[in-house]
């Protein structure tokens, strides 16, 4: 049945790729590449014109012969991303949904962009409507509506779904009934993840296959290198070199609710920082020897030249060494980087040379991650969003570090649904071929 929707789907797809207008912002032309630092969480502009496109399978052909003088720089790729995988992992994107701006059910694209995703993502996340205060408002209520119009469509299309995230700090996400709770704290965050995690096993068994169960605990600024918030306030570590409590109980209530998924501790800048790797590592071990963690989540928000390679296939190898699973959970690539020092560089001008260096980074951070981590602890590959246009990192960095970017173009999928030479870059990882 997925063969024939996915059929369907890329009929669909390759239509709206010669049939839908973009267009770019443009400026100076330089890729950043400096180190720096991380991007932290929190919270999207839009392009034009049409294409010719080729039939692609390497850089030569995508940006030699799809290009056009004025709009974005595409290709039309001959395969199905997520069947290009060496073994069967999901292939996975995060998505707006609900009346979030650039929903896949509300946006006016909104039937081609379901078309793109089912024919070349295996796996859904939600970008923001599954997050704590979206689920459960308040203590006796939990609104799935949204979430479950989310799952229905994945499990429609024979994708799986990635939870993200039953813990998070963050501000508005957290609901407001657990601030100044007065009853039994840890009972009551138990029955929360809970009550999320039974409801979708209930009513779309099978689909739901992993949660982030925990999403950014770590704070270097912290004395004791774990973030304060409620969580923490109310359920901190019983005793020195203990992990806070509230993340055991939060694994725990996981790992009864539903022992056959894969619960992730997820978290940024894990990978170079080595005291925030470090911190990630200390608390899945801690969970790992309780048995109550499968996989640990890399958010991977990073750049053209940083992170190194090498420091990835040393934080995933570490993982590896655990016996856990590695996922690379919200992945996106920037291609300039405001955190480098210094002034931030100016506005870049996405050109086919910087889409090609794009792609071969989409491709080594692919295939860093296959040759690293073998194929039984492959807890997959997440993009953090579809078109460029949508990504969270139009607004991060539009202030950041007094730079003023129009568009950092840092997905696979140009804001009129064209495929980048990007995504040609993460088959050729998966398909085994050199990254040029
Ligand atoms: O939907 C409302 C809209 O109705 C309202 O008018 C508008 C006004 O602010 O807000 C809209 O909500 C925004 C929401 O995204 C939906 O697009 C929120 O303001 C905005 O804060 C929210 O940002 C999200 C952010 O998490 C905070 O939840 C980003 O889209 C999402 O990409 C980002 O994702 C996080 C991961 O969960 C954790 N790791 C970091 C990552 C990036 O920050």
């Amino acid at each position: 049945m997925r063969t024939q929707l996915l059929w369907l789907a890329g009929l669909l797809a390759a239509t709206s790729l010669t049939a839908c207008g973009g267009g770019s912002g443009g400026g100076d032309s330089t890729p950043s590449s400096s180190s720096a630092s991380s991007v932290d969480s929190s919270s999207s502009s839009s392009s034009s014109s049409s294409q010719p496109s080729s039939s692609s399978s390497s850089v030569e052909n995508s940006s030699s012969s799809s290009v056009s003088s004025d709009g974005p720089i595409a290709i039309e790729p001959d395969f199905d991303l997520y069947a290009t995988t060496p073994s069967d992992f999901p292939v996975g994107l995060a998505v707006s949904a609900a009346n979030e701006g650039y929903s896949i059910f509300n946006h006016s694209d909104a039937s081609e962009r379901q078309g793109v995703i089912a024919r070349h993502f295996s796996q859904l996340t939600a970008g923001n409507i599954m997050k704590m205060s979206y689920l459960h408002p308040s203590e006796d209520t939990f609104t799935f509506d949204d979430a479950d119009q989310l799952v229905a469509f994945a499990e429609s299309n024979g994708m799986s779904v990635h939870g993200h995230a039953l813990v998070w700090h963050s501000s508005y996400q957290v609901p407001g009934f657990m601030n100044g709770y007065e009853g039994d704290f840890a009972a009551m965050l138990a029955n929360h993840v809970t009550g999320i995690i039974e409801h979708f096993e209930a009513d779309y068994p099978g689909v739901v296959t992993s949660w982030d169960v925990v999403n950014e605990a770590v704070d270097q600024g912290a004395s004791d290198g774990f973030r304060r918030s409620v969580f923490y306030n109310e359920l901190p570590p019983t005793a020195e070199g203990e992990i806070p409590e509230y993340i055991k109980v939060a694994f725990q209530a996981a790992r009864d609710a539903a022992p056959g998924i894969d619960l992730y501790y997820n978290d940024y800048d894990n990978t170079a920082n080595s005291t925030r790797l470090g911190k990630t590592l200390e608390i899945a071990e801690a969970l790992n020897d309780e048995g109550i963690i499968d996989g640990v989540g890399f958010q991977m928000h990073i750049y053209m030249g940083y992170p190194s390679i090498n420091d990835f296939q040393s934080a995933f190898q570490r993982v590896v060494d655990m016996g856990l699973k590695v996922k690379l959970t919200e992945l996106d690539i920037a291609v300039v980087n405001p955190y480098g020092g210094g002034n931030p560089p100016p506005q870049p001008e996405y050109d086919e040379q910087l889409a090609a260096e794009q792609k071969q980074r989409f491709c080594e951070v692919t295939k860093v991650y296959l040759d690293t981590v073998p194929a039984d602890q492959r807890g997959g590959f997440t993009v953090w969003g579809l078109t460029d246009d949508e990504s969270w990192l139009m607004n991060q960095f539009a202030n950041a570090a007094g730079a003023d970017y129009e568009d950092v173009w840092p997905l696979l999928f140009n804001a009129n649904l064209s495929a980048k030479p990007a995504l040609q870059g993460v088959a050729d990882a998966f398909s085994g071929q050199g990254c040029l």
